[in-house]
């Protein structure tokens, strides 16, 4: 079987950076080249200063650090990385379609297959294809066709390694994964692929099936996982109708090892750019072949997700006084989870979106989120415009500024620093009443009350 010495990874994002940095990190012999069209993208990789990187991921630094110069680089020249490669990684975004058939629920797929024409463009000898982006069941056969049909007599073997990282605990997921997953048809390419992991993960771990089982287990994963957060925001609402408390339940479903404590947490709804992006993706095929009740359950995932958001924003107006105009609302927190700077579909963006159609003042706060990206995301949603989210919204780099002179503080985001601020000298600077709406369940209620805070956690 070919040695795999050269490996290529197309798009240098959240799964693309750190992936192939902790590939290269445990296979120092193996030369790692991450490519990406986005030229500020690559920059950034490269920049000395490792606090600079454009994936904020506790211990990412240490791994680049280590690996950045010796066998791992970071490039905007994509064609001479496909054609030096042995293995190319496809790590690049899939987005929800936002136009034509499927539009609000299909996986977009042009950049795939962009990167799939590219290649075939570009290759002079035989090359394993790996998908890493999460994809529509049966892509594999899209690819296979796009690179046989416009190749040049080139062999192609196409694998699926769908990717399981959780962004906040991207390193630790890739140095121990539960378990890694590479689907294909061919035996050699599956086993070159095994033995990149297998420099760090324990053969029992590495999971080989057919192309499809692994393309769709990956939709199914997230699918789960969303499924477990939702029921749990479910029950939240009947907590706070009949004196229970969410997380005195969720601890006592989870203690049945048969349902397992993890992924109970009631929230404010999940964010990231994944689940509900999976799921719609999910739906989409299931009616696609007429499954109307498959999707109609996992849609259901997304309906009361969304009720959750809409939910907390309401509870907010309804307790002051069913008016927030002209209010002062401190928001701590805008990522979608702690430690990661990425918002994509963060319950803050939408929960924000409702107030300030109350005409809130909101004042946000997070330690990892720049201005920009805040306004880009409340722009993005097009619901007025870029002025009147300016005049709405401040975003401060302090939190007890964001805090000072506000009518109320509402938790979005679960940052650990929240829980060590001095809420006796930031009820000092609140008005009074002074509300506090956790949408993390992250402080303690009893505390916030002998302070003087009127205080509101989903679930209770
Ligand atoms: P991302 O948007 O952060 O990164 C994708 C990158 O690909 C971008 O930098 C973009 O410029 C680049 N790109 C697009 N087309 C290109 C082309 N033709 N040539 C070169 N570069 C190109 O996305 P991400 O979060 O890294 O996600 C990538 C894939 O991994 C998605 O399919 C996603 O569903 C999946 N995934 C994401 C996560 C996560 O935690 N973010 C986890 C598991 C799986
Ligand atoms: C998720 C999966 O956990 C990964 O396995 C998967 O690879 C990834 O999606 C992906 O495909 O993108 P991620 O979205 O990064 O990872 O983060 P999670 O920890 O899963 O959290 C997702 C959302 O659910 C966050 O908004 C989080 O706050 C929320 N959540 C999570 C809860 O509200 N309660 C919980 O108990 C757990």
């Amino acid at each position: 079987m070919k040695e795999i010495k050269k490996i290529t990874c197309i798009g240098a994002g959240y799964v693309g950076g750190p992936t192939m940095s902790v590939i290269a990190q445990k296979n120092p012999d193996v030369e790692v080249t991450v490519v990406d069209l986005n030229h500020a993208r690559i920059a950034a990789w490269n920049d000395e200063d490792l606090d600079n990187l454009p994936v904020y991921e506790p211990g990412l630094d240490a791994v680049v650090g280590e690996a950045r110069g010796r066998n791992l680089f970071f490039s905007t020249d994509v064609d001479k990385a496909i054609s030096e490669a042995d293995m190319i990684f496809i790590s690049v975004n899939t987005p929800t379609k936002t136009y034509g058939k499927g539009k609000g629920q299909a996986a977009d797929l042009k950049f795939i297959e962009l990167c799939a024409r590219q290649i075939a463009a570009v290759a002079k000898n035989d090359k394993i294809v790996v998908e890493k982006s999460t994809l529509p069941v049966r892509t594999a056969e899209a690819l296979k066709n796009i690179l046989e049909n416009t190749g040049n007599g080139v062999n192609f073997h196409i694998l699926s390694n769908p990717e399981f990282l959780a962004e906040g605990t991207a390193v630790t997921d890739l140095h121990n994964p539960d378990r890694v997953l590479i689907g294909g048809e061919d035996a050699e390419a599956i086993e070159a692929l095994v033995n990149v992991y297998a420099a760090w993960v324990p053969r029992e771990r590495i999971l080989t099936t057919n192309l499809w089982s692994s393309e769709l287990s990956k939709l199914v994963a997230n699918a789960f996982l969303a499924q477990r957060v939702s029921s749990i925001n479910a029950i939240s609402e009947l907590c706070e109708v009949t004196g229970a408390n969410v997380d005195e339940v969720a601890r006592a479903i989870g203690q049945d090892s048969r349902i397992g404590g993890k992924f109970l947490k009631a929230s404010v709804g999940f964010g990231g750019s994944c689940f509900q992006k999976d799921i719609l993706n999910l739906v989409y095929i299931a009616r696609t072949y007429n499954l109307h009740e498959v999707a109609d359950y996992w849609e259901q995932v997304i309906i009361m997700n969304d009720h959750q958001k809409t939910r907390f924003a309401e509870k907010i107006i309804q307790t002051m006084y069913n008016t927030v105009n002209g209010k002062h609302i401190a928001f701590l927190g805008w990522a979608f989870k702690k430690d990661t700077n990425d918002t994509r579909e963060s319950a803050a963006i939408y929960v924000a979106d409702h107030l300030l159609d109350e005409e809130a003042q909101v004042v946000v706060y997070d330690p990892k989120v720049s201005a920009e990206q805040i306004y880009k995301d409340l722009d993005y949603l097009g619901t007025r415009s870029p002025e009147d989210n300016r005049r709405l919204v401040k975003v401060v780099d302090n939190a007890y500024e964001a805090l000072d002179g506000a009518h109320a503080a509402a938790i979005l985001t679960e940052w650990d620093e929240f829980k060590g601020y001095d809420w006796a000298k930031v009820k000092e600077g609140m008005k009074k009443p002074s509300f506090v709406f956790d949408g993390r369940k992250l402080l303690d209620r009893n505390e916030l009350n002998r302070l003087g805070f009127a205080y509101y956690a989903i679930g209770e």
